[in-house]
């Protein structure tokens, strides 16, 4: 298939079996809040999406604007944190808001938003991509193995991040970049599984490499430590 064959495929697969979460936008509406964006996709580097919803709440009822987060003493933030672990997500959290809340806004570009306080790579692109509509290339763990997988990168992880990315970068639409990082996202987290992956109800399972190979489990490959 070509590449935008792929991108068509997970797209249509995502119109029909997107996962619905609180910080995703309802299908057909627009686009969802920068800051429910942003603040998810902090929340969930280190913490599953089951464990996220109640926090993803706790913070979206008490603080409901960016401005209201950066408005909060420290200690009632880290005090709300409790639990999400690593607090120094939680400080590069509080300073993001009060650059945002001093720029009046979020930057709409990923380059303007990697160069707001704590704001990696990943977060940059998925900002950029799912709230702002823009181009961007999102990888992150769930995309890593479902491209390893259907290019067959036989290459260990992480020297192979560089060749996943190029990958990743050709299958990404023009339009609905957004869209399509969420359903490589969610096609990793329960389809394309790390330990048995159901090729069965996988929409790309025809153009995928490792599955053509037969034991689409053992990738991706993993250097040993
Ligand atoms: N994991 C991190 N961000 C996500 C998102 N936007 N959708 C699904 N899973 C995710």
């Amino acid at each position: 298939s070509s590449d935008t064959a792929i991108a068509a495929m997970l797209l249509d697969w995502y119109d029909a079996h997107a996962r619905t979460l609180p910080w995703r936008a309802a299908p057909g509406t627009p686009a969802p809040d920068p800051y429910r964006v942003w603040l998810s996709e902090v929340m969930l580097q280190q913490t599953t999406v089951a464990a996220v919803k109640d926090y993803f709440a706790a913070f979206t009822t008490r603080w409901p604007t960016v401005k209201a987060l950066a408005a909060a003493a420290d200690e009632e933030v880290m005090a709300a944190w409790a639990g999400l672990g690593y607090y120094a997500r939680a400080r590069n959290l509080l300073a993001c808001a009060r650059e945002v809340a001093r720029l009046g806004r979020f930057p709409d570009t990923e380059e303007g938003l990697r160069a707001l306080p704590g704001l990696g790579a990943y977060t940059a692109a998925a900002v950029a991509a799912i709230a702002f509509g823009r181009r961007a290339v999102v990888v992150d763990a769930n995309v890593e193995r479902v491209v390893s997988r259907l290019f067959a990168i036989e290459e260990p992880l992480p020297g192979s991040r560089p060749a996943i990315r190029a990958k990743a970068d050709t299958i990404t639409p023009q339009r609905r970049a957004g869209d399509f990082a969420q359903a490589m996202m969610d096609l990793g987290a329960t389809v394309c599984t790390s330990r048995s992956p159901r090729c069965l109800l996988c929409p790309i399972s025809g153009p995928c490499e490792a599955r053509r190979m037969g034991d689409p489990a053992r990738l991706p490959v993993k250097a040993a430590k």
